[in-house]
């Protein structure tokens, strides 16, 4: 939800700064703009996408040795010239690019436009360069001004700062990520680590209410106060190629293939002893041992991740509870003493989930974070972390992370067993064995080639149902989603019990209605795919090919591999997500920008 980048080198910074913008554009991408400083404080910027500003940069050809940047998923104000950042203050000589949400901007901007200072956008962010030259005006130095601002703002903010008179940086954060680049004396500012992936892997990742500097003399991280603070520098192991889409038309489907590896990588040393042991280094033995009930936050595909893992705990018996974490952020439920709040979220930045897991720490539960970004605000601000190591996702719609979610909880479900009762559960041979297989059953699936034939005959359809129950139920969910997000057409998923209590008054010949057999319910699966062909829609079904009950009733099949129920649902997913990108691409859709939406969402 926006990217912002600042960039401090020994030459012409501005490719590098649109290289940045670009990598970051899968944080929003309706406008754009850069502000570089040579002998004069250049902005270019624009509503449009990245490439537009591409454009408008080779144009006027602005160039200069530090320069900020920013892409835009609105919030305040639409998407015109106008309010695409970076702003200025009245001079044009204060320029300031910020992601996330300034909440006290109005009273700010009543009490500058009394002070004399011209607004040109609607944004909440503008109210900070004038803040800047306001203490500038009132005799502050540079480095006071910024900080002086920084104080008056409320709200969540990761904030550069780019002056005429000075060739420095100024940044800083607050619930918003940021994280600094270092290569040699060359640095980076971003929101996230892919902008400058290609440039260096050695980071600092800046805290809430730290101040960085960036200038001739290197970098300097200091608390609000002032105070040196001494940040820990370290090496990403993220792949550089991972940053790019090494042939793929589209991030997405670049992602949908890497999910073997990405699987791969999720297990990989943490399964041990012939498929009896789980290896989890993050947690010391018995970590769990109290834990008696888990309650999940989570949004989008990382509240479908949760419920697939419910499932898991529920085959345990582990009372367990999946929210959404918009929801439970403003309406939590009560938390017991022994209750382990776990928030699901890949990016690790997601604003409702980080403020559910803020409400359960501070009344005193437990927290456990998983996550895909290790320097994410949520893997360092709660109790415990886990990683799901699938490498860095840039498409909108999560797909790899998906599956690495599911299993890495798989992994964790099984020592939250043994934590609490000495042993791991009787399914966890079968399923730790199945898991090493996952990566090798996904490739079949990513080379099964049914996708293309069968969804030409469901193009152009009034909508598209899922329903799944148990693990299938999640699967369905999530079909959905990646559907409706990338195809913009209509798709609900639907536990399949419920379709008799309502949903069913939808459901005739031009719904098709994909049905997930994780090998569980077939019977009760079956009777609702009677249900739905009654009413004359077509049915894919989801399944092992050799699967005579359900093979024999179903219009189409996708087949997947045989392997426990429990993991069957992860490879029905990935199936259905071939079936959202074949249909998305035949309509022409930006999959990996999907209108509307943006990959992290960092606003509550
Ligand atoms: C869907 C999608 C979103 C995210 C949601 C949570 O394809 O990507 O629904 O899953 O915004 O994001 P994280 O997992 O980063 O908390």
């Amino acid at each position: 939800m926006c990217g912002i980048v600042g960039r401090f080198g020994d030459g012409d910074v501005v490719d590098s700064l649109v290289t940045g913008l670009t990598n970051l554009e899968y944080r929003g991408y309706d406008s754009a703009g850069i502000a570089v400083l040579d002998d004069d404080l250049s902005v270019v910027k624009q509503a449009g996408e990245i490439s537009e500003l591409e454009a408008a940069v080779a144009e006027t050809r602005p160039s200069g040795s530090v320069g900020i940047g920013h892409t835009r998923w609105s919030t305040h104000g639409p998407p015109t010239d106008e309010n695409a950042h970076p702003h200025v203050d009245c001079e044009g000589s204060i320029a300031v690019v910020h992601n996330g949400i300034i909440e006290n901007h109005e009273a700010l901007r009543n009490e500058l436009e009394a002070q004399g200072h011209e607004f040109t956008s609607d944004t909440d962010t503008e109210v900070i360069p004038h803040l800047v030259e306001q203490a500038l005006d009132e005799g502050a130095d540079h480095e006071t001004a910024f900080r002086r601002t920084v104080a008056r703002l409320e709200g969540s903010f990761a904030v550069v700062v780019l002056c005429r008179d000075e060739e420095r940086l100024y940044a800083t954060r607050q619930g918003s990520p940021l994280v600094l680049g270092v290569d040699g004396s060359e640095y980076f500012l971003a929101s996230d680590i892919p902008a400058f992936l290609e440039e260096t892997r050695d980071v600092v990742y800046i805290e809430d209410e730290d101040v960085v500097t960036v200038s001739d003399d290197g970098f300097e991280v200091t608390d609000l106060d002032g105070d040196p603070v001494d940040p820990d520098r370290e090496t990403v192991d993220w792949n550089p190629e991972a940053a790019t889409k090494k042939g793929y038309d589209h991030f997405m489907l670049k992602e949908i293939h890497e999910q073997p590896h990405a699987v791969g990588q999720s297990v990989r040393g943490r399964i041990g002893g012939d498929f009896t042991d789980v290896q989890l280094a993050e947690f010391e033995p018995g970590t769990f041992s109290d834990v008696r009930n888990v309650q999940f936050v989570a949004a989008g595909t990382s509240f479908h991740a949760s419920l697939y893992a419910r499932q898991f705990l529920f085959d345990r018996g582990i009372p367990t509870h999946v929210y959404s974490a918009g929801e439970y952020a403003t309406n939590p439920p009560p938390i017991d003493d022994d209750t382990l709040v776990v928030g699901v979220t890949q990016s690790g930045e997601t604003a409702d989930t980080l403020a559910s897991l803020r409400h359960a720490q501070a009344v005193g539960a437990r927290t456990l974070t998983v996550t895909n970004v290790v320097g994410s605000t949520a893997a360092r601000e709660f109790d415990d972390a886990l990683f799901i190591r699938a490498g860095p996702e840039i498409g909108v719609a999560a797909t790899k992370t998906f599956s690495s979610q599911v299993v890495t909880l798989a992994l964790f479900v099984e020592r939250l067993v043994k934590d609490r009762t000495g042993s791991y559960s009787d399914d966890a041979p079968a399923l730790l064995s199945n898991l090493s297989s996952l990566p090798s059953h996904i490739e079949t699936v990513l080379h099964d080639g049914s996708v293309g034939h069968v969804m030409q005959r469901y193009r152009g359809e009034d909508a598209y149902f899922f329903i799944g129950r148990a693990e299938g139920y999640p699967v369905a969910l999530e079909g959905a989603l990646k559907f409706k997000e990338i195809t913009y057409e209509h798709a609900e998923g639907f536990a399949a019990g419920e379709l008799k209590h309502g949903p069913l008054a939808l459901v005739g010949p031009n719904t098709p209605v994909f049905a997930v057999f994780t090998g569980r319910n077939v019977e009760k699966m079956l009777a609702n795919v009677q249900e739905v062909k009654a009413r004359g829609a077509p049915v894919i079904g989801i399944t092992h090919p050799d699967h005579e009950a359900v093979t024999s009733v179903v219009d189409d099949v996708l087949p997947i591999p045989k392997t426990v129920p429990a993991l069957r649902g992860v490879l029905a997913n990935v199936q259905l997500q071939l079936v959202s990108y074949d249909v998305a691409d035949a309509l022409g859709r930006d999959i990996d920008k999907p209108r509307n939406l943006a990959k992290s969402v960092t606003v509550e």
